[in-house]
């Protein structure tokens, strides 16, 4: 049995990614989580009384901590990340310490360690910059040109996951994916906070003109592919992954109000984000080259099991709506957050 360290595993992708590997029953987690505002113990609530699976609430960043975890697993999945472009607008501050700072940490205690065999570093397809409409998908070779703090602090913690490959040949893998959607997504992303909106009647903001293009994945598509990736995967590459989904925002909304049968009259277009990436794209044909990885769930189905889900789970949103969500660690570790 493989011991696994998961970094952000209280987040939307990290709590799918550890529902993944546990339902294998080859690995072992230990979930070390900030429990920042993104991260949410109730999404793992199921597995607390499973034997192979641990928490540790703290942060990337501090070194002892680190240091201690890293000693008892055999591998490292990274998620652990603030990961919302607007907030990065607002004060990028965070996004320096976590996403840079704290990739650096768990580089050097990883390598210190020498006993882990594989550090994946979870990144994005927005370190690339941003597409025009006929310019063709992202390569792995690309130059990385990120507009937003956000993205720059991610190619930042990229190139420092290289430099830690390059230098001290720490054996790292870089994937980089594009915008997931599904299950226990925090509702300030497009889609959750979408769907939420039409379920509650609200109005739906809809940034500039609504054509900025994204490529869609489910997350159960994503946390697959890391599994290849972690099995499989070869040292010092680097993995783009996609859904070969591209929709304009527009689109996806229509999506959501088509299926709750709402009206478009919701729609309202608002001031549009500061250096709004137009468009993003990629080329996922060397994971399906090298691993025999493609994306499986087509957008319509994974849409609409979305979409099923937020409506069968009002409480878990409604929790973190008002807050409540963040009493979960306070009742089980009898510490307020
Ligand atoms: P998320 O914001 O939902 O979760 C992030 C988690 O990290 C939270 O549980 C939070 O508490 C934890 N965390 C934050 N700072 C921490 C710190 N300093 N120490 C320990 N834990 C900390 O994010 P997500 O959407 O699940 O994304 C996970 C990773 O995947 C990120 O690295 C992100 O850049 C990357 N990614 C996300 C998407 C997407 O569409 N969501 C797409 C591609 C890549
Ligand atoms: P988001 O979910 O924040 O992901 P990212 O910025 O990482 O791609 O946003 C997805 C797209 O939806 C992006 O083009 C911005 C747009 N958007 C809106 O139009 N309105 C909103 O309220 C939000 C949150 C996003």
């Amino acid at each position: 049995m493989k011991k696994l360290l998961v970094t952000g595993g209280c987040g939307f992708i990290g709590s799918n990614f550890i529902h993944h590997l546990i339902s294998t029953g080859n690995y072992e987690v230990i979930n070390l989580d900030a429990l920042t505002y993104a991260g949410n113990l109730e999404n793992l609530a199921d597995l607390e009384d499973n034997s192979g699976y641990s928490f540790v609430r703290g942060r990337i960043e501090d070194e002892e901590l680190v240091s201690a975890i890293m000693k008892k697993v055999d591998a490292v999945v990274h998620f652990a990340a603030e990961s919302h472009v607007d907030r990065s607008i607002h004060d990028a501050s965070p996004f320096i310490t976590t996403n840079v700072m704290g990739t650096q940490v768990l580089l050097d205690c990883f390598r210190r360690a020498d006993r882990p065999e594989k550090f994946i570093h979870i990144s994005t397809d927005e370190v690339y910059g941003s597409l025009g409409p006929d310019e063709p998908p992202f390569r792995e070779e690309d130059p990385l040109r990120p507009n937003s703090p956000y993205a720059a602090s991610k190619a930042s913690s990229d190139l420092l996951v290289r430099a830690s490959w390059k230098t001290y040949g720490t054996p790292v893998i870089i994937t980089r994916c594009s915008n997931n959607y599904g299950p226990y997504q925090f509702p300030e992303k497009l889609i959750p906070l979408m769907s939420i909106n039409v379920m509650e009647g609200r109005k739906l903001p809809l940034y500039g003109d609504g054509q900025n293009v994204r490529d869609w994945i489910h997350v159960s598509d994503h946390c697959e592919a890391i599994m290849q990736v972690l099995e499989r995967g070869k040292p010092g590459e680097i993995y783009n992954l996609g859904g070969n989904c591209e929709m304009s925002n527009l689109q996806v909304i229509r999506t959501i109000l088509g299926f709750l049968g709402s009206s478009e009259s919701l729609i309202e277009y608002v001031d549009d984000r500061l250096g709004h990436d137009r468009r993003y794209a990629m080329d996922i044909s060397k994971v399906g080259n090298c691993l025999g990885w493609s994306p499986s769930i087509s957008f319509e189905q994974g849409i609409q099991d979305t979409i099923r889900w937020y409506e069968a789970n009002r409480p878990w949103w409604e929790r973190i709506l008002s807050g409540a969500y963040k009493g979960y660690y306070l009742q089980h570790y009898g510490e307020q957050i």
